[in-house]
């Protein structure tokens, strides 16, 4: 359904190009083009209003698209303020969805939107990171008896409605879609591990072959990031905090290092943790001139530039997206766009094929809560695993790639204990 709401974005000519970069991606998007047709038939969200909080470029743009063709009023705003793309919110103001989104908005504006995205009522969410989770629950608790359930994107987001959850303050039903299979094992990992590089190096334009790079956290993102920096030819260190992380690390070829070790040895400097402070004054005293730091984590606190700005005797701007911070002794550090995820902000997110999974698993899960929500409660619960099998199936069908299925003799013979 199209909107009637007035829309906040920076220049709606910007509309044509925009709409270019959604039909390329849409077009690398067959599973959302399959649940597409299925929303159209059988109109899930038919006089809904649907919120959504998501970095704003062209994927994220279609599945707006696909939840509108679902029958719903559809009002988006970004979840980082670089990652945004006026060109991609012009199209989509085109189309009848209501945007509240700008690249590179004032803190206070970026908060503006966001609580206006709130305003516009939603039954049903979809949030990256918990920010309009946030609002609702403090800002515009008046809004809250009207919210159906959502369904949150990212590690990070999982983390703190599970702490919500943990004290009883959630206030509706929330889908983790970050835990389900064919997200973080396609798109933490995988995605992040090529759009990372893809951010880095259009942004430096250096090469990684030869160099130390340094990936702080192996997790679901850390693998990725640091499998890709093993193929592009980097020497790989990682550092952790879980021990057991650090073993499977060590297992799969790379140099684990404490972080006050690996900051003298790094060339390059990917955090990717979900916490904060992971590269501090004390690390950045012991970095080599030249040292390049980025971000993949989703809040901007993983590298900590009030230290490196108290460190250092001046900061300029050396390239798009590149800060040079000059220390007392004359060595300069490097940060990419200003320590916020680095593929997002300085690229295009990750390629249309792994959100293609993604979002269908938020376009269902979007479905189920609705459908849910009453039986479900206030808490944060899983994707179900048929709608996670249901989204490989589909993308498997899709590459025209067939598998086996058990005979009911196999599956006897798995179901027993007592089989030979
Ligand atoms: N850039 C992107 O496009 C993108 C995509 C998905 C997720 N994310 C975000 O990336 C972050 C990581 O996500 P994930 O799915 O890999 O999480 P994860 O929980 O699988 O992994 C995080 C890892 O960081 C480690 N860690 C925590 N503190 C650390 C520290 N001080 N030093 C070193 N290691 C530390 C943890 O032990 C863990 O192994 C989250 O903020 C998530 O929301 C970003």
């Amino acid at each position: 359904m199209k909107t009637t709401l007035t829309s906040v974005i920076k220049d709606p000519a910007l509309a044509p190009e925009g709409k270019l970069k959604i039909d390329w991606a849409s077009a690398h998007m067959p599973v959302l083009n399959r649940i597409r047709e299925q929303f159209e038939r059988e109109q899930p969200f038919k006089g809904l209003r649907v919120a959504i909080s998501l970095h704003l470029e062209a994927k994220t743009a279609y599945l707006a698209k696909v939840v509108q063709a679902g029958g719903a009023e559809v009002a988006i705003t970004g979840s980082n303020p670089l990652s945004t793309q006026d060109d991609v919110c012009a199209a989509l103001v085109e189309d009848g969805i209501a945007v509240f989104a700008k690249y590179n908005p004032t803190p206070e504006e970026y908060h503006d939107l966001l609580v206006r995205t709130v305003e516009t009522k939603p039954d049903l969410i979809i949030d990256d990171g918990g920010d309009l989770v946030t609002i609702l629950h403090t800002e515009r608790q008046d809004l809250l008896p009207g919210v159906r359930g959502g369904a949150e994107e990212t590690t990070t987001g999982i983390l703190r409605l599970k702490a919500m959850d943990r004290e009883g303050s959630l206030k509706f039903p929330m889908v983790a879609v970050n835990d389900a299979y064919c997200k973080y094992l396609f798109d933490n990992r995988y995605g992040t591990g090529q759009s990372v590089w893809d951010g880095i190096n259009r942004t430096t334009n250096l090469v990684v072959a030869g160099k130390t790079v340094v990936v702080n956290g192996y997790g679901w993102c850390g693998k990725g990031v640091a499998m890709r920096a093993k193929g592009l030819g980097a020497n790989v260190v990682v550092t952790e905090v879980d021990a057991i992380k650090a073993v499977e690390a060590y297992m799969d070829g790379f140099t684990v290092l404490s972080m006050d070790e690996a900051a003298k040895v790094g060339e390059f400097f990917v955090t990717v943790t979900g916490n904060k402070d992971v590269i501090r004054g004390s690390h950045i005293e012991k970095m080599k001139d030249g040292a390049i730091l980025s971000n993949a984590g989703h809040f901007d606190v993983e590298v900590n530039l009030v230290e490196l700005a108290a460190l250092s005797v001046s900061k300029r701007t050396v390239r798009r997206n590149i800060e040079e911070y000059q220390l007392k002794d004359g060595r300069r550090i490097y940060v990419l766009a200003e320590g916020r995820l680095v593929n997002l902000a300085a690229g295009d997110g990750h390629p249309a094929e792994i959100m293609d999974m993604t979002f269908a698993l938020q376009a269902l899960s979007l479905k189920y809560v609705n459908e849910h929500y009453r039986s479900i409660g206030n808490r944060v619960v899983n994707v179900p695993y048929e709608l996670d099998e249901q989204v490989a199936r589909t993308k498997l069908e899709s590459l025209g790639i067939r598998i086996d299925s058990l005979s009911a003799e196999q599956k006897a013979y798995l179901d027993s204990w007592a089989a030979h």
